[in-house]
């Protein structure tokens, strides 16, 4: 088992379908007021590099719930690069906490830190992967439909989310068809990965450029904004360049049966309609819960010995 969660890609399809029927049990649990005790003691350090509202407020409400405390950090507060090298920063927090979640520009940051702590670290983001995101994801899409049936499409920018949910499909045997601008496919190393996960559990990825062709009889149609963190300078030329890729009406009239997904945060009226994402067929709010169920049994599966887990 990886010391860390900083790919969906790092972790078998068993141990990643293990730590959604956990999150499904938490989940459950939950609803029944339950809050099993299992981190009680355990602290977590979150770093920040940018905003914050899902990852943020789950991984702390998680960590409470499991009897844990977490600690905020931003890059102003402990100045990454400026004040003190990642590395010490690793150093230091291992002798501190228990597990470390980050959220990095870069995504070689996160893995300097995953290298030098001895606690895991877990991938909050950056500007190539979004595990903890898909996972959340796999898990709505699996409240409606075995994963092993379902067709997903994801229509916009080949970005984090879109390459984490790349992987997590690959790895578990969904169907996912990516349409985006050939000059914004997923990155290659990533694609190569999938293509090889695919290849192991039998999913099949279809990468294309046309949105229609996409989502045509799909169960499932997932977007997420056109401009990333850390890409504001190019939104002018992103607005044009994804604007046939919108998620409206007139797109899912090809996937009637359609579910719509975004990660969150939107923007209306940019890559989906507002009709669509306040409307019948948006799960948004449930994959946004589920982040903490997700969340939770991660931390779980770093921390515990894997009978408790
Ligand atoms: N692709 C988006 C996801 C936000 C949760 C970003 O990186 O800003």
């Amino acid at each position: 088992m990886p010391k860390d969660f900083l790919s969906v890609a790092d972790w078998s399809p068993e141990e990643l379908s293990r730590i959604l029927d956990r999150a499904r049990e938490l989940k459950e649990l939950l609803g029944k007021g339950e809050r099993p005790q299992t981190l009680q003691g355990r602290t977590l350090a979150m770093y920040f590099e940018h905003p914050s509202l899902r990852t943020h407020v789950t991984f702390e409400a998680g960590m409470a719930q499991l009897g844990g405390h977490a600690v905020f950090l931003t890059s102003e507060h402990i100045g990454i690069g400026t004040r003190e090298s990642a590395g010490d920063v690793a150093q230091a927090l291992s002798r501190w906490v228990d597990v470390v979640v980050a959220r990095t520009r870069s995504h070689a940051l996160v893995e300097e830190l995953a290298r030098v702590a001895t606690v895991p670290v877990v991938n909050a983001l950056t500007d190539l992967l979004h595990p903890c995101q898909a996972m959340a994801d796999l898990m709505t899409v699996a409240e409606r439909k075995p994963l092993s049936a379902a067709r997903i499409a994801y229509v916009g920018d080949g970005n984090n989310v879109a390459h984490s949910l790349m992987l997590a499909c690959a790895s578990l045997g969904v169907e996912l068809r990516l349409a985006t601008p050939a000059s914004h496919r997923p990155a290659q190393r990533v694609r190569r990965r999938a293509e090889s996960l695919a290849s192991a559990s039998g999913s099949r990825i279809w990468l294309g450029d046309d949105p229609i062709e996409a989502v045509s009889g799909v169960d499932f149609v997932y977007t997420d904004v056109w401009t990333s963190m850390g890409q504001e300078a190019e939104a002018g030329a992103r607005k044009a360049l994804f604007r046939p890729y919108q998620v409206n009406d007139e797109l899912l009239a090809h996937a009637p049966d359609a579910l719509v997904m975004h990660d969150l945060p939107a923007h209306r009226g940019e890559e989906i309609t507002a009709e669509v994402l306040d409307g019948p067929r948006s799960i948004v709010f449930d994959q946004a819960e589920n982040r903490l169920h997700a969340q939770k049994a991660v931390l779980e599966r770093l921390l515990l010995p894997p009978a408790k887990a």
